[in-house]
Protein backbone atom coordinates (compact mmCIF):
# COMPACT_ATOMS: atom_id res chain seq x y z
CA UNK A 1 0.00 0.00 0.00
CA UNK A 2 0.98 3.44 -0.44
CA UNK A 3 1.91 5.33 2.22
CA UNK A 4 0.59 8.83 1.77
CA UNK A 5 3.54 12.04 3.07
CA UNK A 6 0.66 14.06 3.79
CA UNK A 7 -2.98 14.97 2.46
CA UNK A 8 -2.98 18.46 1.97
CA UNK A 9 -3.43 20.39 -1.18
CA UNK A 10 -0.73 22.00 -3.17
CA UNK A 11 -0.52 25.38 -3.75
CA UNK A 12 1.91 27.69 -6.33
CA UNK A 13 2.55 30.23 -3.33
CA UNK A 14 4.77 33.21 -4.46
CA UNK A 15 7.35 31.63 -2.55
CA UNK A 16 7.07 28.77 -4.35
CA UNK A 17 7.82 31.10 -7.73
CA UNK A 18 10.42 32.62 -7.06
CA UNK A 19 12.83 33.55 -9.82
CA UNK A 20 11.98 31.86 -12.72
CA UNK A 21 14.04 30.45 -15.99
CA UNK A 22 12.32 29.76 -18.99
CA UNK A 23 12.03 26.63 -20.56
CA UNK A 24 14.49 27.65 -23.59
CA UNK A 25 16.96 28.82 -20.71
CA UNK A 26 16.11 32.36 -20.86
CA UNK A 27 16.19 34.64 -17.53
CA UNK A 28 13.16 36.43 -16.06
CA UNK A 29 13.46 39.15 -14.71
CA UNK A 30 9.74 41.02 -14.90
CA UNK A 31 6.90 39.42 -12.90
CA UNK A 32 5.27 36.77 -14.92
CA UNK A 33 1.74 36.51 -16.31
CA UNK A 34 -0.32 34.03 -13.90
CA UNK A 35 -3.12 32.54 -15.79
CA UNK A 36 -5.94 31.48 -14.67
CA UNK A 37 -6.38 27.70 -13.53
CA UNK A 38 -8.19 24.81 -14.98
CA UNK A 39 -9.83 22.45 -13.72
CA UNK A 40 -9.84 18.80 -14.55
CA UNK A 41 -12.33 17.45 -17.04
CA UNK A 42 -13.22 13.65 -16.61
CA UNK A 43 -16.16 11.67 -17.95
CA UNK A 44 -19.27 10.80 -15.58
CA UNK A 45 -18.62 7.42 -15.31
CA UNK A 46 -14.40 7.85 -14.44
CA UNK A 47 -15.55 10.54 -11.84
CA UNK A 48 -17.95 8.20 -10.05
CA UNK A 49 -15.52 5.25 -10.61
CA UNK A 50 -12.75 7.56 -9.00
CA UNK A 51 -14.43 7.77 -5.63
CA UNK A 52 -15.01 4.60 -4.91
CA UNK A 53 -18.58 3.75 -6.02
CA UNK A 54 -17.72 0.37 -7.88
CA UNK A 55 -17.10 -0.94 -11.19
CA UNK A 56 -17.45 1.21 -14.26
CA UNK A 57 -19.53 -1.67 -15.86
CA UNK A 58 -21.64 -0.98 -12.52
CA UNK A 59 -21.59 3.06 -12.64
CA UNK A 60 -22.38 2.60 -16.44
CA UNK A 61 -25.42 0.90 -16.35
CA UNK A 62 -26.36 3.36 -12.54
CA UNK A 63 -26.04 6.41 -15.26
CA UNK A 64 -27.78 4.96 -17.64
CA UNK A 65 -30.80 4.21 -16.13
CA UNK A 66 -31.23 7.93 -15.05
CA UNK A 67 -30.26 7.76 -11.59
CA UNK A 68 -27.18 10.26 -12.04
CA UNK A 69 -28.00 13.97 -11.92
CA UNK A 70 -25.42 16.86 -12.68
CA UNK A 71 -26.72 20.13 -11.83
CA UNK A 72 -29.94 18.94 -11.41
CA UNK A 73 -30.15 17.44 -14.57
CA UNK A 74 -30.21 13.53 -14.97
CA UNK A 75 -27.44 12.52 -17.53
CA UNK A 76 -27.40 9.20 -19.41
CA UNK A 77 -24.39 9.56 -20.86
CA UNK A 78 -21.61 7.65 -19.35
CA UNK A 79 -19.29 9.76 -21.33
CA UNK A 80 -20.87 13.20 -20.51
CA UNK A 81 -17.97 15.94 -19.77
CA UNK A 82 -17.87 17.18 -15.72
CA UNK A 83 -16.09 18.97 -13.83
CA UNK A 84 -15.69 16.94 -10.28
CA UNK A 85 -14.46 19.65 -8.48
CA UNK A 86 -16.94 21.97 -8.96
CA UNK A 87 -20.22 20.91 -10.72
CA UNK A 88 -23.05 18.76 -8.07
CA UNK A 89 -23.10 15.13 -9.17
CA UNK A 90 -25.80 13.41 -7.07
CA UNK A 91 -26.31 9.37 -7.47
CA UNK A 92 -29.76 8.34 -6.59
CA UNK A 93 -30.12 11.62 -4.55
CA UNK A 94 -26.78 11.44 -2.78
CA UNK A 95 -24.39 13.92 -3.36
CA UNK A 96 -20.87 12.27 -4.18
CA UNK A 97 -18.44 11.99 -1.32
CA UNK A 98 -15.68 14.01 -1.16
CA UNK A 99 -13.02 12.89 -3.76
CA UNK A 100 -9.59 11.58 -2.24
CA UNK A 101 -6.54 14.03 -2.07
CA UNK A 102 -4.47 13.72 -5.16
CA UNK A 103 -1.69 10.87 -5.86
CA UNK A 104 1.68 12.04 -6.78
CA UNK A 105 3.53 8.12 -7.36
CA UNK A 106 6.74 7.12 -8.49
CA UNK A 107 6.91 3.71 -10.01
CA UNK A 108 9.91 1.13 -11.14
CA UNK A 109 8.46 0.24 -14.61
CA UNK A 110 10.08 -3.56 -15.53
CA UNK A 111 10.99 -3.90 -19.36
CA UNK A 112 8.10 -5.93 -20.86
CA UNK A 113 5.39 -3.79 -19.00
CA UNK A 114 3.64 -1.09 -21.30
CA UNK A 115 2.88 2.27 -20.17
CA UNK A 116 -0.70 2.51 -21.98
CA UNK A 117 -3.99 1.58 -20.85
CA UNK A 118 -4.52 -1.07 -22.94
CA UNK A 119 -3.12 -3.66 -25.55
CA UNK A 120 -4.24 -6.99 -26.11
CA UNK A 121 -2.22 -9.73 -24.07
CA UNK A 122 -0.43 -7.31 -22.54
CA UNK A 123 0.81 -6.48 -19.36
CA UNK A 124 0.04 -2.96 -18.37
CA UNK A 125 1.47 -0.56 -15.52
CA UNK A 126 -2.07 -0.71 -14.27
CA UNK A 127 -1.82 -4.25 -13.60
CA UNK A 128 1.57 -3.93 -11.36
CA UNK A 129 -0.18 -0.95 -9.28
CA UNK A 130 -1.50 -1.94 -5.67
CA UNK A 131 -5.30 -1.15 -5.03
CA UNK A 132 -5.16 2.82 -4.94
CA UNK A 133 -7.75 5.32 -3.70
CA UNK A 134 -8.39 7.68 -6.64
CA UNK A 135 -7.92 7.13 -10.44
CA UNK A 136 -4.51 7.37 -11.17
CA UNK A 137 -2.80 7.66 -15.22
CA UNK A 138 1.18 7.76 -16.18
CA UNK A 139 2.39 11.01 -17.09
CA UNK A 140 4.29 10.71 -20.45
CA UNK A 141 5.05 6.94 -21.74
CA UNK A 142 7.56 4.54 -21.72
CA UNK A 143 8.36 1.84 -24.01
CA UNK A 144 7.77 -1.50 -23.45
CA UNK A 145 11.48 -2.65 -23.85
CA UNK A 146 12.61 0.72 -21.39
CA UNK A 147 12.59 0.25 -17.49
CA UNK A 148 13.00 2.67 -15.10
CA UNK A 149 10.88 5.82 -13.81
CA UNK A 150 7.57 6.67 -14.85
CA UNK A 151 5.26 9.21 -12.55
CA UNK A 152 2.02 8.76 -12.04
CA UNK A 153 -0.41 10.55 -10.91
CA UNK A 154 -4.23 11.54 -10.46
CA UNK A 155 -4.17 15.38 -11.14
CA UNK A 156 -4.03 16.66 -14.49
CA UNK A 157 -2.78 20.00 -14.13
CA UNK A 158 0.25 18.71 -12.17
CA UNK A 159 0.96 15.94 -15.21
CA UNK A 160 0.68 18.86 -17.69
CA UNK A 161 3.17 20.86 -15.97
CA UNK A 162 5.52 17.42 -15.80
CA UNK A 163 4.58 16.15 -19.22
CA UNK A 164 4.23 19.18 -21.61
CA UNK A 165 7.42 20.03 -24.12
CA UNK A 166 6.81 23.89 -23.02
CA UNK A 167 7.87 23.22 -19.84
CA UNK A 168 10.99 21.48 -21.10
CA UNK A 169 11.81 19.06 -17.98
CA UNK A 170 14.88 17.03 -17.94
CA UNK A 171 14.69 13.37 -18.45
CA UNK A 172 18.05 11.11 -17.58
CA UNK A 173 18.16 8.37 -19.28
CA UNK A 174 21.26 5.38 -18.89
CA UNK A 175 22.05 3.48 -21.77
CA UNK A 176 23.53 0.42 -22.14
CA UNK A 177 25.69 -0.44 -25.87
CA UNK A 178 26.25 -3.17 -27.72
CA UNK A 179 29.82 -1.89 -28.76
CA UNK A 180 31.45 1.58 -28.25
CA UNK A 181 30.61 4.56 -30.11
CA UNK A 182 32.49 7.08 -31.70
CA UNK A 183 33.30 10.41 -29.47
CA UNK A 184 32.37 12.29 -32.59
CA UNK A 185 29.02 10.66 -32.15
CA UNK A 186 28.93 11.48 -28.44
CA UNK A 187 29.16 15.32 -29.86
CA UNK A 188 26.65 14.93 -31.99
CA UNK A 189 24.32 13.47 -29.87
CA UNK A 190 25.80 16.94 -27.58
CA UNK A 191 24.53 19.30 -30.65
CA UNK A 192 21.47 17.94 -31.27
CA UNK A 193 20.79 14.81 -34.02
CA UNK A 194 18.36 14.19 -36.94
CA UNK A 195 15.73 11.85 -35.52
CA UNK A 196 13.69 11.81 -38.85
CA UNK A 197 14.12 13.88 -42.13
CA UNK A 198 12.34 17.57 -40.22
CA UNK A 199 13.48 16.74 -37.25
CA UNK A 200 16.32 17.42 -35.24
CA UNK A 201 16.95 16.79 -31.66
CA UNK A 202 17.39 19.34 -28.95
CA UNK A 203 20.96 19.57 -27.57
CA UNK A 204 21.30 16.95 -24.96
CA UNK A 205 23.66 16.59 -21.98
CA UNK A 206 25.55 13.15 -22.64
CA UNK A 207 28.13 11.47 -20.72
CA UNK A 208 30.31 8.11 -21.15
CA UNK A 209 30.06 6.49 -17.95
CA UNK A 210 31.93 2.97 -19.54
CA UNK A 211 33.05 2.14 -22.75
CA UNK A 212 29.43 0.47 -23.36
CA UNK A 213 27.28 2.71 -21.02
CA UNK A 214 25.99 6.39 -21.40
CA UNK A 215 23.59 8.90 -19.71
CA UNK A 216 21.58 11.32 -21.33
CA UNK A 217 19.97 13.87 -20.26
CA UNK A 218 17.51 15.38 -22.45
CA UNK A 219 14.61 18.07 -22.14
CA UNK A 220 11.71 16.49 -24.91
CA UNK A 221 10.42 13.08 -24.90
CA UNK A 222 9.48 12.58 -28.30
CA UNK A 223 7.90 9.14 -28.98
CA UNK A 224 11.22 6.73 -29.17
CA UNK A 225 13.44 9.80 -28.99
CA UNK A 226 16.92 8.09 -27.13
CA UNK A 227 16.52 5.07 -29.57
CA UNK A 228 16.37 7.43 -32.33
CA UNK A 229 19.19 9.36 -30.77
CA UNK A 230 21.39 6.51 -30.25
CA UNK A 231 20.52 4.53 -33.43
CA UNK A 232 21.52 8.45 -35.71
CA UNK A 233 24.76 8.40 -33.47
CA UNK A 234 25.61 4.78 -34.83
CA UNK A 235 25.15 3.13 -31.45
CA UNK A 236 23.44 -0.14 -30.69
CA UNK A 237 20.84 -0.01 -27.30
CA UNK A 238 21.34 -3.35 -25.22
CA UNK A 239 19.15 -1.86 -22.65
CA UNK A 240 17.34 1.48 -21.77
CA UNK A 241 16.47 2.45 -18.19
CA UNK A 242 14.92 6.17 -17.15
CA UNK A 243 16.63 6.94 -13.81
CA UNK A 244 15.10 10.83 -13.45
CA UNK A 245 12.74 13.18 -14.43
CA UNK A 246 13.52 16.68 -12.88
CA UNK A 247 14.29 16.19 -9.79
CA UNK A 248 12.56 12.63 -9.06
CA UNK A 249 15.23 10.25 -9.04
CA UNK A 250 14.32 6.43 -9.31
CA UNK A 251 16.95 5.72 -6.76
CA UNK A 252 16.85 2.42 -5.00
CA UNK A 253 13.15 1.60 -6.15
CA UNK A 254 13.38 -2.08 -7.14
CA UNK A 255 11.61 -3.26 -10.29
CA UNK A 256 7.65 -3.02 -9.68
CA UNK A 257 8.14 -0.49 -6.50
CA UNK A 258 5.96 2.01 -6.07
CA UNK A 259 6.42 5.34 -3.58
CA UNK A 260 4.62 8.71 -2.90
CA UNK A 261 6.46 11.61 -4.13
CA UNK A 262 7.29 14.00 -1.32
CA UNK A 263 6.44 17.54 -1.35
CA UNK A 264 9.62 18.86 -2.54
CA UNK A 265 9.52 16.65 -5.86
CA UNK A 266 5.75 17.27 -6.12
CA UNK A 267 6.74 21.06 -6.10
CA UNK A 268 9.97 21.36 -8.05
CA UNK A 269 7.55 21.14 -11.01
CA UNK A 270 5.44 23.82 -9.70
CA UNK A 271 7.64 26.45 -10.88
CA UNK A 272 7.74 25.54 -14.25
CA UNK A 273 6.90 27.92 -16.67
CA UNK A 274 5.13 27.93 -20.49
CA UNK A 275 6.77 30.72 -22.11
CA UNK A 276 7.01 33.17 -19.06
CA UNK A 277 3.77 32.33 -17.75
CA UNK A 278 3.24 30.59 -14.50
CA UNK A 279 0.52 28.40 -14.35
CA UNK A 280 -0.38 28.19 -11.21
CA UNK A 281 -2.65 25.03 -9.73
CA UNK A 282 -5.90 25.15 -8.61
CA UNK A 283 -5.91 26.32 -4.47
CA UNK A 284 -9.18 24.41 -4.21
CA UNK A 285 -7.70 21.11 -5.67
N1 LIG B 1 13.18 7.27 -25.35
C1 LIG B 1 12.96 6.08 -25.90
O1 LIG B 1 13.47 5.78 -26.97
N2 LIG B 1 12.16 5.24 -25.26
C2 LIG B 1 11.58 5.51 -24.08
O2 LIG B 1 10.86 4.68 -23.53
C3 LIG B 1 11.82 6.77 -23.51
C4 LIG B 1 12.63 7.63 -24.17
Amino acid sequence: MVARNNGSPLRASPGQIGVLSSPRGASLSTTPEIVPPQEDILSLVRTLWSRGLGSRSHLRRLIESGRVRVNGTIVRRPGFSVRPDSDVIELTGRRLPAAAPHLYLALHKPRGVISNRRGPGEVTVFDILPPLPRWVFPVGRLDKDTSGLILLTSDGLWAERVAHPDFAVIREYIAELEEPVHMGALQNLRKGIPLSPDIISRPAEVDLLGELRLRLRIREGKRHQVRKMVRAAGGKLTSLCRTAIGSVHLGGLNKRELRDLTHEERNTFLSATRNGVILPINPNR
